[in-house]
């Protein structure tokens, strides 16, 4: 008797996997991961900080293109290796095509790439990009921003509004609150230095403050650093990598009764700093360089399910631009991007 029903259990079982294997092979493209069931699209969305707003919004976009083009969105927030990997074998577990990643590290792009491979996963890199063992980028398909331009960008805004205010460059210093580590970051804040100093401001007083985490409370920390050794200043530029960077540095100048009237903060992203665009009253969060997370979540996204489902290879790499918003214009530009209702 119960050998009988371990047989029965055993036939019901193989007629149950080769239904899932046939599935509705009409629509697969067979190229899904190794536990792959034929039929729906399923594309996975990796994020190294899922509770920053930008990466929030990378996700509502690729949201959309699932919604446009119905196909599945698995969402993952991997903030180290371990969960980046672990998280690659889930996808293909769940039979999914394909991933797009913002990596918690760049340097784990070879073994990125080799589990994507093994695992048959097609991959994309989104913001931070791969460094293989040589150092250099690795040719996996990317979507970045143009950092160096976008890093310009911020340190005009800094210069013109120092301009305006009329400040004398013996009074004013430069916190660059920077991440080094990571190309991207370190090209937005070489950006706005050099074009600091093209347009006049000494070398010497741009001070950097290097972050042990790239959040709010990390560049808070990292700017007291800088305050305590030079109390003697009483009017700052701040930038940084993102909003979050300029944010920690601005609520640091804020302890030591510097606001508005004192310091001029220029960001990059347009997300965690309209918090402060929205404060009644302005504060030393002057500006930041609006960037598009719908570019980097529906189109990464978009271009991840033509590649799975028609076989359309996306280009190998693309570079975003930005604008630079204020709190008088950032409604009016971010209804514009099609980022605001
Ligand atoms: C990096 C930063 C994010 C955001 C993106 C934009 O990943 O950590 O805050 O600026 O770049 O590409």
């Amino acid at each position: 008797m119960l050998k009988l029903r371990f047989l029965l259990i055993g036939v019901v079982s193989v007629l149950v996997g080769l239904m899932v294997g046939c599935g509705d092979g009409s629509k697969s493209t067979g190229t899904g991961g190794a536990g792959a069931t034929a039929g729906k699209v399923k594309i996975g969305f990796l994020v190294k900080q899922p509770e920053e707003p930008w990466f929030q919004n990378e996700w509502q976009f690729a949201q959309e293109a699932a919604d446009k083009y119905g196909f599945d969105l698995i969402k993952i927030g991997a903030v180290d290796g371990e969960k980046v990997l672990a998280a690659i074998d889930n996808l293909a577990a769940q039979g999914a095509q394909g991933f797009i990643i913002c990596t918690p590290d760049v340097r784990l792009g070879p073994a990125i790439v080799a589990k994507a491979k093994s695992a048959n996963l097609k991959l994309f890199s989104v913001d931070d990009q791969f460094v293989g063992s040589d150092g250099k980028f690795m040719e996996v398909h990317h979507m970045g921003i143009s950092a160096r331009e976008i890093g310009h960008a911020m340190g005009k805004a800094c210069w013109e509004e120092m301009q305006k205010r009329g400040w004398k460059q013996e009074e004013v210093g430069a916190i660059s609150v920077c991440f080094d580590e990571l190309d991207t970051a370190r090209e937005r804040n070489d950006g706005s230095t050099e074009e600091l100093v093209k347009a006049g401001f000494a070398k010497e007083r741009v001070y950097k403050a290097p972050v042990k985490t790239t959040d709010v409370p990390g560049a808070f920390d990292a700017a007291n650093i800088v305050l305590t050794q030079h109390g003697d200043i009483k009017k700052w530029l701040v930038f940084g990598m993102n909003d979050e960077a300029v944010l920690g540095a601005v609520r640091a100048l804020e302890g030591r009764s510097l606001g508005a009237d004192d310091v001029i903060g220029v960001g990059i992203g347009g997300s965690t700093g309209m918090v402060d665009f929205k404060k009644e009253k302005p504060t030393g969060f002057f500006a930041t360089v609006l960037i598009s997370p719908r570019r980097h979540g529906f189109e990464t996204a978009e271009l991840m399910y033509k590649w799975i489902k028609d076989g359309v290879e996306p280009p190998k790499v693309t570079f975003t631009s930005g604008i630079l918003i204020t709190r008088q214009n950032y409604e009016k530009i971010m209804k514009e991007q099609g980022l605001l209702k």
